[in-house]
């Protein structure tokens, strides 16, 4: 049910104002679904980009064999579990975090990564290309190990990217609509207490208590919110902003919208102050750790610190969760000198 609500919001032609306010029908049609469902307007000049669906796909003029790899693509994000052990080592799919087959708004759509890449990335601070950028999701976010650059699925996972943003211009001039997971303003106090309790009311009863998730014959229903199944500390959904952003503007599932600011950064704060599988850029101390990322990285999650309801120093572990290595090679520095 709330996945047909997301595939009608979701569907129809592509079409993009270049214009502000000035939308064509269509993606007139496009917002008033987004904001029906509780999702905020785009602000005066956002860039606003209707991507294509499956259907248009099957439609589409293009070379059968470029639809066939761009729905090996569509097959490898929605359903990553097929890589599970390999390159993938928690109950992650691409599709957990990123909503609506990834072109949800305000879900991290991820054509923009098509448009604004090769691109510098702070994080690893060099130039990244869009497999690279796909390399960091797969590093972090599915506690694994990204697919080969340049092979058959890297393939088809770029090109499911770039083919949803059909008709964006390369290094758009304008801000994008509901990219990445925007974050409501962070307030005053942060309630470990009330989070747990907002999290046992609202949330728990599909990502379970111990925030293990559900899974059903090795497929994930729901997906782990923290412990070894999760992402481990170094994928960006630690970061409190991004995690109180994902929240409010998309759980629980189905209901954008409907937890205050307040709300969704207690439960960002409560669930961020539970243990997950290392960050591989461990360096085997967590002081050390913490002062090379700290400035970049975790001084936005709770990485190092002592958890608030029992002294516990969060990420002070080698569990690298089911993942038989620490590092994959991905991590290194690149430089053009
Ligand atoms: C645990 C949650 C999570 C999972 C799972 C996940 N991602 Fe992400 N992804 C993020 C976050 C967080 C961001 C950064 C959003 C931001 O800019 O704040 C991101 C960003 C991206 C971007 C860049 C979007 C942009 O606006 O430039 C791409 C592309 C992407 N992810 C692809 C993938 C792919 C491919 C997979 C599966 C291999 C994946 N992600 C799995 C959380 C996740
Ligand atoms: C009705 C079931 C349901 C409820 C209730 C729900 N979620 Fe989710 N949640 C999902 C599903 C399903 C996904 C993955 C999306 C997909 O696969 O389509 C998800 C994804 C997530 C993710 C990203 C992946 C991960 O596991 O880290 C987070 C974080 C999350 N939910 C947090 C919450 C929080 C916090 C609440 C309560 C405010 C909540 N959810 C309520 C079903 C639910």
């Amino acid at each position: 049910m709330i996945r047909k609500l997301l595939t009608i919001a979701l569907s129809g032609t592509f079409a993009f104002s270049a214009h502000g306010a000035d939308y064509d029908a269509t993606t007139q049609a496009y917002i008033d679904q987004l904001t029906s469902m509780g999702l905020p307007a785009p602000k005066e000049n956002q860039l606003v980009h209707i991507p294509p669906t499956m259907a248009d796909l099957e439609a589409a003029d293009i070379h059968p064999e470029l639809k066939k790899v761009i729905r090996k693509g569509y097959d490898l994000f929605t359903n990553t579990q097929q890589l599970r052990g390999e390159y993938v080592f928690n109950n992650m799919n691409c599709s957990s975090c990123h909503l609506g087959e990834g072109r949800m708004p305000f879900s991290a759509p991820i054509w923009p990564a098509a448009v604004t890449l090769p691109g510098y990335r702070g994080k690893n601070g060099h130039v990244n290309n869009l497999e690279e950028r796909i390399a960091g999701c797969f590093t972090y976010s599915m506690n694994g190990k990204p697919l080969e650059y340049g092979s058959d699925n890297m393939l088809a996972l770029s090109a499911y990217h770039q083919w949803l943003a059909t008709g964006v211009e390369m290094y758009p001039k304008q801000p994008v609509y509901g990219r990445g997971f925007p974050a409501p303003e962070r307030p005053a106090e942060l309630s470990y207490d009330n989070g747990q309790k907002l999290y046992e009311e609202n949330c728990a009863i599909c990502h379970s208590e111990d925030g293990s998730g559900l899974r059903v014959d090795n497929q994930t229903v729901f997906p782990a919110t923290w412990g070894d199944m999760s992402n481990n500390w170094g994928a960006g959904i630690v970061r409190l902003f991004t995690a109180a952003g994902f929240i409010k503007n998309n759980m629980p599932l189905g209901q954008p919208n409907s937890l205050t600011d307040q709300e969704a950064w207690d439960i960002a704060f409560y669930m961020d102050s539970q243990e997950r599988p290392q960050d591989p850029r461990y360096t085997g101390d967590i002081k050390e750790t913490l002062e090379k990322f700290g400035p970049t990285f975790h001084k936005h999650s709770l990485y190092g610190q002592a958890r608030e309801k029992d002294g516990e120093i969060l990420g002070d572990h080698d569990n690298t969760g089911e993942k038989p290595f620490l590092k994959p090679d991905s991590i290194r520095p690149r430089t053009f000198d």
